[in-house]
């Protein structure tokens, strides 16, 4: 039986990690969850699952679990450093890391220096710090099973293959809300629009990035420090269905897709069941149903964050760093008014052109990076509100 730690359990992967840890009892044990504030999702989560531990980042919360879980006997930290600790419990063998942000990557290095495979849904740790990430996976002789539906797929694709007869990699992409919105419309977007994905049900943060197609960007990252091929073989595809989750195409024109229902089940579940399959009794693809399999390029004058992810991947070091949390943060803002939609690639880009990149980064390098970026957003917030 495998044990199993679920980092970010109370959100929408963590959540779905649970449905698919419980529906194979014989095969895995939830031995560690944690959350960043939801105290009443992770008691309720607790009580049902009966961890050994459980910890909060929201430290203010602490007691309120603490009571609440007396007569179970769980253990309960608190505040990042109890999150470090938990996701460093070196007696399960996989973590699955579905904190959302750069908030993630701190656990994840914890995870890898702890010796155990991770399971990624946290897409925002190899954004920020691929290359230390594969060091670590290199060094300690460790697993990343990637939890994002494009990267399990290119990894399905990719089962028996050469990684040398790879041509090229195409992440497909739904388009998101705006696919179809004219560009001069792009001013008015609200948050309650960009919100409304047409086929992933999702947490904020990457509804808003995937209504940016930022989310993409993130991902033409993701699959360069997963799959060691260069940025211009890597290509972004428009596929409003979310029926093909990726695709590869190699060196002798032949290429392989991954198909399945926009449910991150599937993918959570490859991640645990890697290199093997479970059956399940969810939804049959229906393809009559289904009727048409649509492609198009992406716009990248529409939806500028594209270009931003590849140039900030040639530009190296510290870079998609601060692509990264200058996101995060302009997407938090604009969640709370205090942005446009269009100021979330625009001050990706300023602070690209204006904040220090180091080349080779540390993790302090980066984390600096972080907290330079974050100040960015917050000045601009500031000056503009
Ligand atoms: N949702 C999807 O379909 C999907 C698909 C592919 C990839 N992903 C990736 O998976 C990750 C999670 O996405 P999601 O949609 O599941 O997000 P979500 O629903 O917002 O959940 C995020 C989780 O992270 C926790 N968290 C937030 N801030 C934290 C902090 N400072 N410290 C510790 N934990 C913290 C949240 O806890 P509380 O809720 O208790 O605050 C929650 O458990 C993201 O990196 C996303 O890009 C998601």
């Amino acid at each position: 039986m495998k044990q199993i730690t679920i980092l970010g359990s109370t959100g929408s992967i963590g959540a779905n990690a649970i449905k698919v840890v419980t529906a194979n009892p014989e095969l895995f044990r939830i031995k560690y969850l944690s959350a960043g504030q939801n105290a009443v999702k992770l008691i309720e989560q607790a009580i049902t699952l009966k961890p050994k531990a459980v910890a909060i980042a929201d430290s203010s919360k602490a007691l309120q679990i603490e009571n609440a879980l007396k007569p179970y006997s769980i253990e309960v930290l608190s505040g990042k450093d109890g999150i470090l600790e938990i996701a460093s419990r070196s007696d399960v063998n996989l973590v699955v890391n579905a904190i959302v942000g750069s908030a993630g990557l701190e656990p994840s290095i914890g995870v890898l220096n702890a010796g155990i495979d991770l399971a990624l849904s946290n897409k925002e740790s190899l954004v920020m710090a691929g290359e230390i990430i594969n060091k670590l996976l290199k060094k300690n002789k460790l697993n990343l099973f990637p939890i994002d539906s494009e990267h399990s797929a290119i990894r399905q694709c990719l089962v028996g293959e050469n990684p040398t007869d790879i041509r090229k990699l195409i992440l497909t992409g739904s388009g998101g809300p705006f696919r179809l919105l004219p560009i001069n419309q792009f001013g008015d977007i609200t948050p309650e629009q960009a919100l409304k994905h047409p086929t992933w049900n999702m947490g904020k943060k990457i509804s808003i990035d995937s209504a940016t197609m930022m989310n993409k960007g993130l991902e033409i990252i993701e699959a360069y420090w997963l799959f060691n091929v260069p940025p211009e073989k890597i290509e972004v595809l428009i596929h409003p269905q979310s029926i093909i989750h990726s695709m590869v195409e190699f060196v002798d024109g032949s290429i392989k897709a991954q198909l399945g229902l926009p449910d991150m089940k599937l993918p959570i579940q490859y991640a645990l069941s890697y290199p093997g399959r479970f059956p399940v009794s969810w939804e049959a693809t229906n393809f009559t149903e289904i009727g048409q399999l649509t492609f198009e390029s992406p716009d990248f004058n529409k939806f500028p964050a594209l270009q931003l992810a590849f140039d900030a991947l040639h530009r190296g070091g510290t870079a998609p760093a601060i692509l990264n949390v200058v996101n995060e943060f302009a997407v938090y803002a604009f969640l709370e008014n205090k942005l446009s939609f269009m100021e979330i690639p625009g001050l990706v880009d300023r602070a690209l052109t204006k904040l220090t990149i180091v080349d080779h980064p540390t993790l302090q390098d980066i984390l600096e990076a972080e907290q330079s970026g974050r100040e960015f957003v917050e000045q601009h917030v500031q000056r503009h509100n």
